[in-house]
């Protein structure tokens, strides 16, 4: 596989809210503090970080066809479009590089809806339950394995 230069991170809806929302689940700090985090990591690899938030599957599912050519790997956290958008997870599987799973909160443990993830099975590993150190997690698995 052909080194990775660029990443895109995804973000889906309502975690342009980080900071403020529920920080009991999704702690204190800001979406650009995540964000922050996973570029730091990525140029620690000699990489280069592109970021977008969206509360709209459309613009997502644009963004993932844009980065066929551009970008090298993909990691997502696709908020509440893990549990049911089919249109994500079928843009994911049409792109060629590696695909990594985020969440900071642990679906598994909370709502049964969060249970399932369509994101999973187009991912190449999935990290959840670490909070912010999640994106760091999955800046270096993406990295370390051989992907
Ligand atoms: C989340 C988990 C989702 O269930 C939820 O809808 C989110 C955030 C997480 O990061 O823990 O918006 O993806």
């Amino acid at each position: 596989m052909s080194p990775i230069k660029t990443v895109l991170l995804i973000h889906g809806p309502n975690l342009n809210l980080l900071g403020t929302r529920e920080p009991e689940v999704y702690g204190t700090q800001t979406l650009a503090d995540h964000v922050k985090v996973a570029e730091v990591a990525v140029a620690q690899h000699g990489a280069s970080l592109k970021s977008l938030q969206s509360n709209s599957e459309s613009q997502i599912v644009d963004a993932i066809h844009s980065a066929s050519g551009t970008i090298d790997a993909i990691i997502i956290n696709p908020g509440a479009f893990t549990h049911y958008s089919w249109a994500i997870h079928d843009a994911l599987k049409s792109f060629a590089g590696p695909v990594v799973e985020v969440h900071l909160s642990n679906p598994a443990a909370r709502e049964p809806f969060r249970h399932t993830s369509v994101i999973a099975s187009v991912a190449i590993g999935t990290i959840a339950g670490f909070g912010g150190q999640g994106y760091e997690l999955a800046v270096h698995a993406l990295f370390n394995n051989g992907h």
